[in-house]
């Protein structure tokens, strides 16, 4: 059974609809300050437990980078015990994941990418008036403190239209979990074991990942943000560009996405959008590829078919890289219809949550949106969030010939992000009060 009354809120339960969550990023420049902080963090973050709470759709989330651990003096020992990846953080292994040229680190906002960043705390809510009651009960545990400095902050909130910038509903497939009481959205997937998600428990290869000393890791799990400016405008000029009329746009964007712009999968409804069924939670993910080996329904190529390949046949086994997302968007809305760049900045703030950085976030970040061997595409990336541009193309398999979009641009620029790990409750005290 899964400890949930130690695992934070954050880590299992999907985020509200509509929703307003913010990210504050803390630098500790003192570390007796950073462990009082940590302290006083864990009386604000709640945990898994009882989900069916009214009230447990506002929750306080705070993770550590491994300089962040380091700042508070946790010894060698214990740092060596994460995971590889955690330990080099995101702007290292820039080349793994695809950020070159405007996404490089050399062009991230700062300070994300630097040592600076210790802790980040996020805060979600459905709506502003419980997120700033959560927040001010987040900001007391360190605002008055010397020696904490919080550096960089990200406000994000549900667009009007409830979709993400490109227009596309969002947030819609999530695992199910053994043991989390949190149900899959797919019926067809199997449960994956606890242990892909956190800390302690044996995954789906049979491993129990523990760190020294075990209780700092156990009901933890890794946290990856990456903050992805969007640019609309070029989404929907390539769009208009690239198809004869209005329907011709809709299906191109859906076959680009695997979904319609309301959620309704080409799987279960490959010719026309149906927004009764995108909006339906208990059918909208309720498919698997096997019928479709070609993809004509949807290309292999596609965002949802790339990052989850569900039973279609691949290079691997696709459940060893599932995932939790939590994306929050942030930036206004650009109207409908305008074609042109308006220079503000508008994206998503990405969440990725798994015991697995390697295997989980990075493997699908670079075998599977930035290369498309693995389903006999070769150098095809995903269309939407490919680091693309030059001679990147996608394929639409249909009879008689298929289409090939080549040239496409990159719609999707990373602008920071960093690889945190979120202790479990227990753990947090233990940071807190930990001798040495
Ligand atoms: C700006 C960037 C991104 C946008 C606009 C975007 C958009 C979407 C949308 C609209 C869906 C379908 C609805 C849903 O199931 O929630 C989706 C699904 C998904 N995305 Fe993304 N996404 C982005 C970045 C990423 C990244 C960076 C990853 C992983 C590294 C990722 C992994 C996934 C996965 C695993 C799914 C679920 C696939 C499934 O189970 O059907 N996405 N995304």
């Amino acid at each position: 059974m899964l400890e949930l009354d130690d695992i934070q809120s954050g880590v299992l339960r999907p985020r509200p609809a509509p929703y307003v969550a913010t990210y504050i990023a803390l630098r500790i420049d003192d570390r007796m300050a950073g462990r009082e902080l940590i302290g006083r963090v864990a009386n604000v973050v709640t945990s898994a437990a009882h989900p069916e709470s009214p009230l447990a759709d506002t929750w306080v989330s705070c993770a550590l980078t491994y300089h962040g651990l380091k700042a508070l003096g946790v010894p060698q020992l214990s740092l060596d015990s994460f995971s590889w990846e955690f330990r080099q953080g995101m702007a290292a292994r820039w080349k793994d994941l695809g950020d070159t040229g405007e996404s490089h680190p050399e062009n991230w906002e700062a300070p994300l990418g630097s040592n600076d960043i210790h802790v980040v705390i996020v805060a979600v809510s459905p709506n502003e008036v419980r997120l700033e009651a959560a927040l001010d009960r987040a900001r007391k545990t360190y605002q008055t403190m010397t020696g904490i400095k919080a550096i960089w902050r990200q406000d994000c909130h549900a667009l009007p239209n409830e979709k993400e910038p490109f227009g596309f509903r969002d947030g819609i497939s999530h695992p199910a979990i053994e043991g989390s009481g949190i149900p899959g959205t797919n019926p067809q997937e199997q449960p994956l074991k606890a242990g892909e998600f956190v800390l302690g428990y044996p995954d789906e290869l049979g491993g129990i990942q523990r760190t020294d000393p075990e209780l700092l890791g156990r009901n933890g799990t890794y946290v990856v943000f990456r903050k992805l400016h969007q640019r609309v405008a070029e989404f929907r000029k390539y769009l208009k560009s690239n198809s004869r009329d209005q329907n011709e746009e809709e299906l191109l964007a859906a076959k680009m996405m695997g979904r319609w712009r309301s959620g309704a999968p080409l799987a279960l409804c490959p010719f026309h959008d149906d927004p009764a069924l995108g909006i339906d939670s208990e059918r909208n993910n309720d498919f698997m590829f096997q019928d479709d080996p070609n993809g004509y329904k949807t290309p292999g190529g596609s965002h949802i078919r790339r990052t989850n390949p569900r039973d279609a046949e691949i290079a691997g086994v696709a459940r060893i890289h599932r995932m939790i997302r939590r994306g929050t968007a942030y930036g206004p809305l650009l109207p409908e219809g305008v074609l042109e760049d308006d220079g503000v900045d508008r994206g998503l703030m990405f969440a990725f949550v798994g015991a697995n950085i390697g295997r989980q976030f990075e493997f699908v970040q670079s075998e599977w949106i930035n290369d498309g061997v693995f389903f006999g595409a070769g150098e095809d990336k995903d269309p939407i969030i490919g680091s693309n541009g030059g001679p990147a193309s996608f394929t639409v398999p249909r009879k008689p010939v298929r289409r090939r979009c080549v040239g496409l641009p990159q719609f999707v620029v990373t602008r920071g992000g960093e690889y945190c790990f979120m202790p479990g409750l227990r753990a947090l005290r233990w940071l807190a009060e930990f001798e040495g």
